[in-house]
């Protein structure tokens, strides 16, 4: 089942949530921030392992303090007008978490809008691509949320997903 959810991902009762993460793996602002921030200093740690991430792949770690069992952290691509083939990267995004999160026997998992903040994907463009992954793999997960932070980007999930 595929939901809607306006709020922080954070405080998600989720086994797996994505963060929207940089290459290096060491923090950020945004939901990168909020997500270290709530899952203490032991995150930062585990993510220096990792030796960073590819733009279009995920790596995982524990949540630690997170209600989350699980952190997957997928690195989005910034956009430059799909001029560096965005959008498969971030449909590669997407695959990689929901494969990551199948090996460790998530089932249920939440995505920020990935790449649609500081890195300035188009939102609807974005939420097409993670809607379309989402509906790929829903029959493998109990639960799949895509977690927007404010109304505007639940609208536009709302709208595509035809439930308004
Ligand atoms: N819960 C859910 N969504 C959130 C939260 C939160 N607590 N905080 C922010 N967001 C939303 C933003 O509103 C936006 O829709 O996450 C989406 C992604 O925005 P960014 O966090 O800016 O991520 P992105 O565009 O992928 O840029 C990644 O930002 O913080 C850095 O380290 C990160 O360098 C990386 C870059």
């Amino acid at each position: 089942m595929i939901e809607v959810v306006t709020g922080d991902i954070t405080t998600l009762d989720v086994d797996a949530i994505v963060n929207a993460a940089n290459s290096s793996l060491s923090g950020g602002g945004g939901v990168d921030g909020a997500i270290h921030r709530a899952a203490g200093p032991k995150l930062l740690e585990a993510c220096r392992k990792l030796n960073g991430c590819q733009t279009g792949d995920a790596k995982i770690t524990p949540g630690f303090e997170l209600p989350a069992q699980w952190v997957i952290h997928a690195v989005g691509p910034v956009w430059h007008g799909d001029a560096r083939r965005e959008s498969e990267k971030l449909r590669s995004c997407y695959r990689r978490a929901f494969e990551l999160a199948k090996e460790n026997n998530a089932a249920s998992i939440a995505f920020p809008c990935i790449s649609t903040g500081v890195y300035h994907y188009p939102k609807r463009a974005a939420a097409e691509i993670a809607l379309a992954e989402m509906r790929a793999n829903e029959s493998h997960f109990e639960r799949i949320v895509a977690c927007c932070f404010n109304s505007e980007d639940a609208a536009i999930y709302n709208c595509l997903m035809g439930t308004n």
